[in-house]
């Protein structure tokens, strides 16, 4: 397949403290990995995903995508460990990478769109990006501040991230450091990395705030 997405799920939650690992946390009576599975699918520029599960979840993730061009396989300890275990389940004729975490179940399939368009401009890596709209400021161990960042020069990045397999594959060679996403892997080994608008509803539920604002979005959407 020409375009297979990869999505971390094997991570436990503990931030959102549901009790049970956050990709099974349900968002309207559908789990946020069911729902991130689809949001890629529906783009129309993805044709495969190898979603990247706890050891233990394999068969029951594999219960709840039923009829999807989907491979589920056991993660690792890091999120590295688990994008680098979903790495090694694809094919060798896949043209484009995405790497996009299953706890961004409201993604608009037009990032996914931009990403995979300017991959296949000739990119080597494409990351979604948002401006910060706070002042950020830096402050010591005390909390006091030190300096106010330039926030012009700053973005947040958001997922799916888009590669050519080969690079990607090439940043995880050998015993990678635990990144928090996959572009700095690629920084580490001197490729350029490019960015694409990302959008506000690519937001990651990492905490019980973020799932309470997706649910209400869900149910606004539908009324
Ligand atoms: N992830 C993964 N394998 C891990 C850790 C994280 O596949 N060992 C995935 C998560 O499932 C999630 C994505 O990476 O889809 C982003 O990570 P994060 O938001 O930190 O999720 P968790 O690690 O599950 O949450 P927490 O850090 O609060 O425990
Ligand atoms: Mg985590």
């Amino acid at each position: 397949p020409a375009v297979v997405a990869v999505l971390p799920a094997a991570g436990s939650g503990l931030r959102l403290g549901a009790g049970v690992p956050k990709a099974f946390v349900e968002l309207a009576g559908v789990p946020m990995l069911v729902r991130a599975v689809d949001g890629l699918l529906a783009s129309g520029v993805v044709d495969h995903a190898v979603v990247v599960v706890p050891g233990d979840q394999v068969a029951a993730a594999d219960a709840l995508l039923p009829g999807r061009p989907v491979t589920v396989v056991a993660g690792g300890a890091d999120r590295t460990a688990s994008v680098a275990a979903g790495l090694s389940a694809i094919g060798p004729d896949a043209e484009v990478v995405l790497v996009h975490d299953a706890a961004r179940p409201l993604t608009p399939g037009p990032v996914v769109a931009r990403v995979v368009e300017a991959v296949r401009a000739g990119a080597p890596a494409v990351v979604p990006v948002l401006p910060v709209p706070d002042t950020i400021k830096q402050v010591d161990d005390a909390g006091v501040v030190m300096s106010t960042v330039d926030r012009s020069a700053l973005r947040a990045v958001q997922t799916p991230q888009g590669f050519r397999p080969a690079d990607l594959r090439r940043a995880y060679a050998g015993t990678p450091d635990p990144r928090t996403d996959d572009a700095g892997l690629v920084e580490a080994i001197g490729d350029p990395v490019t960015t694409v608008p990302g959008d506000p509803l690519a937001f990651k539920v990492t905490t019980a705030w973020d799932l309470r604002i997706a649910q209400l979005l869900l149910a606004g959407a539908a009324a």
